[in-house]
């Protein structure tokens, strides 16, 4: 990607639906014998990706403009294979419902990634709790149950991921669940409800505290929108704020970023919320520094992290910055290092000394959210930024580039090969 920085953006845009909500609420299709349709989905690679899973699974899914087709009674293959599994971690939410359902599954292991090591311990602990018999063999997970009975599980640590597969597993099982430190996220609350329009029992939404008492069989659902993607609201935001631009940005739920709106006006920029939209007016002077520390929601989400730094990059002051969910999540520093940030790591604290002005310069991205970061910095930057590695971006954001091209930023994709 190579962006020639230093326009204010302006105008109006908005954010698609949310890719981490689609992913489990596809998963939760596979739970009926009839097709089910999703809307507003984000055309991105992840979602193909699971599709295409779907497929190896044998369910027949297909995308059309931001619709997913999902029908999943002619599932005859239980595996989840490592050569798709490797490339994204979200297939592991069928191991619930093809165990749940079908009473077996064999899932790869994902292994690590750019982020950290990525654990699936929480929701291995949680198929066994409700009654499965699982072997690690030859890299894949493979589970069995007759049939799944319902338990109380307590996660030791917050997961959206285990508590998404948890529930996925538990809606068909017999008897009651009690999840305890259950995610909260948005994304699990639209996955339930979701699972609850297909006739899923689930009370405490959103309250740390899944009550889950299984059904005989579940409906597929003609008509879901899922949620906006907040965090890809947060980038737009953020570019508009880092570039003192004046921008709209609708289709946002803004409850779901109320703090990372907060902390946008603690900073001291001009952004005002109301009924889904954001608005984005150019502030005064610098951004003071603000620090943060990233938290299961709702606190701040580890997926804005890297958007924050890049802000915090040119703030008048120091900031401090932890981050507290992935072991790895701080790639994006050298590079942005590279545009003339100066920022020191010390475990999983990073300090931000903010600068006047980054400067263009070549980059690498090394995961998603870090090419969101290095776009905002390279949008605000003096001169030309070249990101390479930007195919991070195409699994989390639908056409990143044609929305900052609309609002006036000079940006383009270009061939790898052609850098
Ligand atoms: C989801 O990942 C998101 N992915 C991530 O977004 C996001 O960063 C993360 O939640 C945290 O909000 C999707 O929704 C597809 P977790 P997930 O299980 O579910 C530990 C993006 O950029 N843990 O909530 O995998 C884990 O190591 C992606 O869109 C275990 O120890 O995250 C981490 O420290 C990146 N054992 C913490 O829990 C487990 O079995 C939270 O992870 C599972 C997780």
């Amino acid at each position: 990607m190579i962006i020639r920085g230093g326009r204010p953006l302006k105008g109006t845009v908005s954010a698609g639906g949310s890719k981490n909500a689609t992913l489990p609420i596809m998963a939760a299709a596979l739970l009926s014998d009839s097709p089910s349709t999703i809307s507003g989905i984000p055309m991105v690679r992840d979602i193909r990706t699971m599709s295409e899973l779907f497929c190896i699974l044998g369910a027949n899914s297909y995308i059309d403009s931001n619709m997913m087709h999902v029908q999943p009674n002619t599932i005859n293959n239980f595996k989840a294979p490592y050569e798709l599994v490797k490339t994204m971690r979200a297939s592991i939410y069928v191991l619930g419902p093809l165990l749940g359902k079908y009473g077996r599954a064999k899932v790869s292991m994902p292994g690590g990634c750019a982020i950290g090591l990525r654990p699936i311990d929480l929701h291995l602990l949680a198929m066994k709790k409700l009654g499965a018999k699982i072997e690690i063999k030859h890299g894949y997970v493979e589970a069995v149950a007759k049939k799944l009975r319902g338990a109380r599980i307590v996660f030791p640590k917050v997961s959206l991921g285990a508590t998404v597969n948890a529930t996925l597993a538990a809606v068909l099982a017999e008897g009651k669940t009690v999840l305890e430190n259950a995610s909260k996220e948005p994304e699990v609350y639209d996955t339930i409800n979701f699972l609850k329009a297909m006739g899923a029992k689930i009370e405490g939404s959103g309250t740390g505290t899944l009550e889950i008492t299984g059904v005989r069989k579940l409906n597929g659902v003609t008509s879901y929108t899922v949620i906006p993607d907040r965090i890809e609201a947060a980038t737009l935001i953020a570019a508009a704020v880092m570039t003192k631009g004046r921008v709209t940005v609708n289709n946002v739920n803004t409850a779901h970023l109320s703090l990372f709106l907060d902390k946008l006006k603690e900073a001291g920029a001009a952004v005002t919320a109301c009924n889904g939209l954001v608005r984005v007016a150019p502030h005064k002077g610098r951004l003071t520094a603000t620090g943060i520390h990233t938290e299961p929601y709702p606190g701040f989400p580890t997926d804005i992290q890297a958007q924050w730094m890049a802000l915090m990059s040119t703030a008048a002051g120091d900031s401090i910055i932890k981050e507290n969910i992935w072991e790895n999540r701080f790639m994006h520093v050298p590079e942005l290092g590279r545009m003339g940030a100066d920022i020191t790591i010390d475990g999983n604290t990073a300090v931000v000394r903010g600068v006047k002005k980054l400067s263009g310069a070549s980059v690498m991205a090394s995961d998603l959210r870090a090419s969101a970061a290095l776009i905002i910095a390279g949008l605000s930057a003096g001169g030309e930024t070249e990101i390479r590695r930007i195919y991070h971006l195409e699994r989390g954001y639908e056409a990143l580039d044609e929305k900052l091209r609309s609002l006036g930023a000079s940006v383009d994709i270009l061939p790898e090969d052609g850098l």
